[in-house]
């Protein structure tokens, strides 16, 4: 009865602060107030100033409301240097950041507890930097190896996209700083990217290419997206009614701000009332922009309504008030050794076993005197080249640094360059007269791994071979590289390759040839110490690849049926929901090396899979439980995945789906319980006819494995 000591306002003020939802609603409002408040007070020609770049990133504010511009940057690979106008450099000395590793070196991790270490200090940076618009993370689907932005990119799969995606954006936005995801949606080539109509049914649309987007909206919270360079349907994305208003902002309650890709506008009066909101693009003449004196004429006009152009800089405010706007924001940080752990623990964790049959790795130093490092790939630096993502790294560790840092002077270590991976890519260039062995580069290699002990060749892309804008006409390696591996293959049987790159190339060859094959990535900062502390067991591999490397080109999908870049403007998206290895599975055409793969220098043997019940109903999760034994001497992280299968299914299903994933570290000779679990609603498909999501009841059959090709339990549960 103590409670009647208190005054009945106590009482409501103490029921308010145990109950955070309300204290949310309160706090919405307030902020609602306050945006409501400068809208008022705004003219119509503010109103627009806010709508469209002033500047290459930037966009104008208005001072004296005390609204501010907004600043935004790239992305994926760290908070990009600042630029003056028309991309160059702005030579400053204060915009060095950390280098964090590439998408699909951060996919290869199979770990969103360290996407979203890597939003979160990418975020740190990013205040420190004032920039409030990160335009990261970058996820489009992996439909074909050749996409030049591949690197960038994370996966071939939705639900691994999603899971990366989402913790991504927690990360950057703990810091206060918007994420922006991108690109909305299925920019998947550079060929004609700004022209080009991807056709797809809409089973397709929802199952491959938009789950990670919805994830990210619907989990993450994003505050602002990009809308896509290219058309859908015959529609610029960004101007599409239906992806930007009826799913984005309709169906998923996108509360933030789209953004075009820059320079990604084709109108002012349709994508105005379409759903885009603000204007960016690569300079130019800003007030000529279609949101700016267009855009302004359009209200004047009656063709865009003051209802719209309010809502838009409602979405802009909200935004600002979460991140340059926001009370008690947090401090930024640049370059700190938590940043630099942090790209040291993705680089550590993407890097990827494919062969290690002569188990020259890890290297065993005890009889090691001399090793011949070669290639351009060893003394390469990656955070800036190409065309697009790129940030000034305030240092870089080569391949080659990483193994005179770990070695000492344990190990006399020389190198030869053996290729030279300069590439200038040119209009109507068919890449083919960069693939000529450079024979004086490769005489001196040779020389040097007949003298050593063991020789480590480094080669694979570069940041100008896998690039924004282009694609890449072929999977053969660039620069003689394989004509480099053969001689020095030959001339030391000892010979370890290490393959640096961001997307899938022909190692048919290597695979065969060699015995010690290694995949690493463009691998941030500390690229070189991650590397050498695999290569030395002081790390032990535990990447797995994100897409399906094929035999051949026409092995894959886009390829096998003829859909890719298109024709007359037009990319028919013929293999439909059968992406990656959904396609190479459901065929039953055998890659080069499967989704999901990669080896250990230790061992795992797995139990039987067992799930929680047998039966399960739509809103229950399924749960499944697989022992994992660390059966070797190393300790090591095994990454278990649960890849799903609907037998005597009513429509076409992929032979199996991944649906869950969980990595654990496990100690020698211990064994790890790992449990997996399914939300049964997952299990829909995307009804091409009802235009509905679809549950299924029946049988189902889940699989658990080390890769999508190496199934090491399975089980069947019943829906109801
Ligand atoms: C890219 C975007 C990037 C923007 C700004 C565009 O060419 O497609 O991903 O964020 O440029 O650099």
């Amino acid at each position: 009865m103590k409670i009647k000591l208190f005054s009945s306002l106590t009482i409501v003020i103490f029921m308010l602060a145990l109950n955070p939802v309300h204290a949310q609603t309160q706090s919405s409002q307030a902020l609602e107030a306050k945006i409501s408040g400068i809208i008022k007070k705004l003219t119509l020609e503010e109103k627009i100033s806010m709508l469209h770049a002033n500047s290459i990133f930037g966009t104008a504010g208005v001072p004296r409301l005390g609204v501010p511009g907004l600043m935004t940057d790239d992305g994926p690979l760290g908070v990009r240097e600042d630029l003056k106008e028309g991309w160059g450099s702005a030579n400053l000395t204060t915009d060095s950041a950390t280098f964090f590793p590439n998408g699909s070196a951060l996919a290869a991790t199979w770990n969103p507890g360290l996407a979203y270490r890597y939003g979160h200090d990418m975020g740190e940076e990013a205040r420190w930097r004032k920039k409030w618009i990160m335009l990261v993370p970058a996820f489009n689907i992996a439909r074909t190896p050749l996409c030049g932005r591949t690197y960038e990119y994370y996966s071939e799969d939705p639900f691994l996209n999603s899971r990366l995606a989402v913790q991504a954006v927690n990360g950057i936005q703990s810091q206060g700083i918007a994420a922006c995801v991108k690109h909305f949606a299925a920019n998947n080539q550079e060929v004609e990217r700004g022209r080009v109509s991807v056709e797809l049914d809409e089973r397709t649309l929802r199952e491959i290419y938009l789950p990670a987007f919805k994830a990210t909206v619907t989990e993450a919270n994003a505050w602002t997206i990009m809308s896509a360079y290219n058309k859908i349907r015959g529609v610029f994305c960004s101007e599409s009614p239906y992806l930007l208003n009826t799913i984005l902002k309709g169906e998923w309650k996108f509360k933030g701000i789209v953004i075009s890709d820059w320079g990604g506008t084709h109108s002012t009066v349709n994508a105005a009332n379409n759903g885009m909101d603000l204007e960016m693009g690569s300079g130019g003449n800003y007030s000529k922009y279609f949101f700016a004196q267009p855009l302004l004429d359009s209200v004047k006009a009656g063709k865009v309504s003051m209802a719209v152009i309010d809502e838009k800089i409602h979405r802009i405010l909200w935004v600002m008030y979460h991140t340059v706007m926001a009370a008690n924001p947090p401090a930024g940080k640049i370059n700190t050794p938590e940043h630099v752990k942090t790209a040291y623990d993705i680089a550590a964790e993407s890097i990827v076993l494919l062969k290690n049959e002569q188990h020259l790795l890890p290297l065993n130093t005890g009889n090691l005197k001399s090793i011949a490092v070669i290639g351009d790939n060893a003394t390469e630096m990656f955070h800036l080249g190409g065309f697009g993502a790129g940030v000034k790294a305030r240092y870089e560790v080569t391949a080659l640094a990483g193994l005179q840092n770990r070695l000492g002077n344990a190990v006399a270590i020389s190198y030869a360059q053996g290729y030279s991976g300069v590439y200038k890519p040119q209009r109507r260039d068919t890449g083919n007269k960069y693939n000529k062995p450079d024979s004086a580069l490769i005489a001196q290699a040779v020389a040097l791994a007949k003298k050593s002990d063991m020789a480590i060749v480094f080669i694979g892309g570069n940041r100008e071979w896998e690039s924004e804008g282009r694609d890449r006409k072929d999977l053969t390696l660039p620069f003689g590289e394989q004509q480099l591996v053969d001689a020095v293959t030959s001339a030391n049987a000892k010979t370890i390759v290490v393959v640096v790159a961001g997307a899938p190339y022909d190692l048919g060859k290597i695979k065969k040839n060699n015995s010690t094959v290694v995949w690493s990535w463009y691998n941030g900062s500390e690229n070189g110490n991650a590397l050498a502390d695999v290569l030395l067991g002081k790390v032990n591999p535990s990447g797995r690849l994100p897409f399906t490397f094929p035999n051949e080109l026409k092995d894959s999908p886009a390829h096998a049926l003829n859909a890719y870049p298109g024709t007359d403007l037009k990319v028919e998206y013929k293999e439909g929901i059968l992406v990656g290895y959904r396609w190479f599975d459901t065929r039953k055409i055998e890659p080069m090396y499967c989704f999901g793969y990669g080896l250990s220098y230790t061992n795992y043997k797995y139990a039987a899979l067992h799930t929680g019940k047998t039966s399960y109903t739509k809103a229950e999760n399924i749960t499944a439980t697989i022992k994992v034994t660390n059966t070797g001497k190393y300790a090591g992280k095994e990454t278990v995945q649960l890849y799903i299968s609907k037998p005597n299914s009513a429509v076409e299903r992929a032979d199996k789906e991944l649906k869950a994933f969980k990595k654990v570290s496990i100690a020698a000779g211990q064994t790890a319980s790992v449990t997996l679990s399914i939300p049964v609603k997952d299990l829909a498909y995307f009804d091409n006819k009802t235009n509905k999501w679809v549950f299924e009841p029946g049988k189902y059959t889940l699989l658990a494995g080390a890769s999508s090709r190496d199934i090491k339990g399975t089980a069947s549960v019943v829906v109801k």
